[in-house]
């Protein structure tokens, strides 16, 4: 049976949507076109997530109505591939026979040979010269690969392996592709994006990456997250308040408030060294947009040890939290040593207290933006409605239309807890 759609399932963090978007470059290349619709299609791809059980819950769903509609089509090929597949999948192959391979984060060979058969001319290629093709103005762009870090309840670094960078000049190359190609803002990506360069043998920085990435004359924005707090350099801080391209915008999961949470989860800083870092962004970068990550119900937390989680939150008054229950994940450090043992409506109550002081402090930080000029890039237009955002990360809905992929001076008229509306002053087209 020739093969020529394909669906593409994806969930997980903005790594796996990069890898979902380089996964369909490959399949364009190859001829076969994307459907939105599973029974249409001739293979099926899921790409997965593991952080928390129930990410893992949505890809078990979908499993189940494809053992169904395997049933009805037996020549359906399907595979599943990202953070769900382990080094060992013997386990997943006895409890979804229905998949015909398994492939690791960015493992996509297999999947192109269960359509294509034996490739030889991929050998490593496939990742350097297949570039996701740009569907707008922005686009993700993995610069590290893997974790070293090992925090106790993750299972990123035992599924996306050690940290690794792609070259320098790959990466310059691949950019330069985009921007000729209508992207005007690139996100850097990695787990811990500071890690990047580490490894390679010039030992670059992501400050030297921003730097080489801000001479293309065509972008007009550079983003980059995660951060960690400790690969964080003065260094590199520098060069992100130095160089104009590069928004003012960080993404810096603290997890935690205590020191005896932190160091139970080896974060590898407490909180008094985390203070000393914000304080050190916002000395160069007064203005920055700062969001972070917060688990809890992490194993032993006590009502004290959440206690200075919302105190923390208070004092450093974040613009957003993203807040997770913990989940144990077979495999890591605190499955394998520590008991899950907060309890499930516990897990619930404090996550509301966070959502509903969050909401009240990022209310009043965009209070603040009310009445302010704000360079918006235009990403997109969702009910006749353009958005874009600030070069702190604020998403802006604007009040009439503007061309995607142009630079907008806004009023900002309206502001929410999670996003402003404003009016166009001004449009600006981009070269
Ligand atoms: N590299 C980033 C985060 C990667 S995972 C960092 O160092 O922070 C994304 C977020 O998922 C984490 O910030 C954490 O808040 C959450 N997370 C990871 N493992 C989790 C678990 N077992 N249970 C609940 N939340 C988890
Ligand atoms: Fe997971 Fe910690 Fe690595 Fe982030 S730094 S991916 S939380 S192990
Ligand atoms: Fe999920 Fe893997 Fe990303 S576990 S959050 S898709 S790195």
């Amino acid at each position: 049976m020739a093969i020529s759609k394909y669906y593409l399932w994806t969930v997980g963090c903005q790594m796996n949507q990069a890898d979902s978007e380089k996964l369909a470059a490959g399949f364009d290349r190859m001829g076969l076109r994307p459907t939105d619709r599973m029974e249409r299609a001739d293979i099926v791809v899921l790409n997965t997530c593991a952080v928390r059980q129930h990410a893992e819950d949505r890809a078990y769903s979908k499993l189940g109505r494809i053992r169904e509609l395997k049933l009805q089509k037996p020549e359906l090929k399907v595979a599943v591939m990202g953070c769900m597949v382990g080094l060992r999948t013997t386990e997943l192959q006895r409890r979804f026979p229905q998949v015909d391979v398994f492939a690791r984060p960015q493992q996509f060979e297999p999947i192109i040979e269960l359509i294509d058969g034996p490739h030889e001319d991929l050998g490593g290629e496939f990742w350097p010269s297949t570039y996701a093709i740009p569907d707008g103005p922005t686009a993700f762009v993995p610069v590290v690969h893997g974790c070293n870090k090992f925090c106790t309840y993750c299972i990123v670094p035992y599924r996306r392996g050690r940290e690794k960078s792609r070259p320098l000049d790959a990466i310059v190359r691949e950019v330069a592709y985009l921007s000729a190609n209508g992207v005007r803002e690139v996100t850097l990506l990695g787990q811990t994006v500071e890690a990047y360069g580490h490894d390679l043998p010039d030992q670059p920085d992501i400050s030297d990456l921003m730097r080489e990435l801000s001479a293309l004359e065509r972008l007009y924005r550079i983003r980059f997250l995660t951060s960690y707090p400790k690969d964080m350099t003065h260094r590199i801080l520098e060069g992100v308040a130095s160089l104009p391209k590069v928004m003012e915008c960080f993404s810096l999961p603290v997890q935690a408030g205590s020191d005896a949470v932190l160091s139970s989860m080896r974060r590898g800083y407490t909180r008094s060294e985390y203070l000393d870092k914000i304080a050190e962004v916002r000395a160069l970068m007064p203005h920055a947009g700062i969001t972070t990550d917060i688990i809890v119900g992490y194993p032993g937390e006590t009502e004290a040890d959440f206690e200075e989680t919302c105190e923390l939150l208070e004092s450093l008054r974040f613009d957003k939290v993203h807040v997770a229950a913990y989940s144990p994940r077979p495999g890591t450090i605190a499955f394998r040593t520590m008991e899950d043992d907060v309890p499930a409506g516990v897990k619930a109550a404090r996550l509301h207290r966070i959502e509903e002081l969050e909401a009240r402090i990022s209310q009043e930080i965009n209070n603040t933006y009310t009445g302010t000029q704000q360079e918006i890039l235009v990403e997109g237009v969702r009910n006749e409605q353009p958005f874009g955002r600030t070069r702190t990360g604020k998403l802006v809905h604007l009040d009439a239309p503007a061309r995607i992929g142009t630079r907008v001076d806004v009023t900002i008229e309206h502001a929410g807890p999670f996003s402003l509306r404003g009016h166009a002053e001004d449009t600006l087209t981009l070269a």
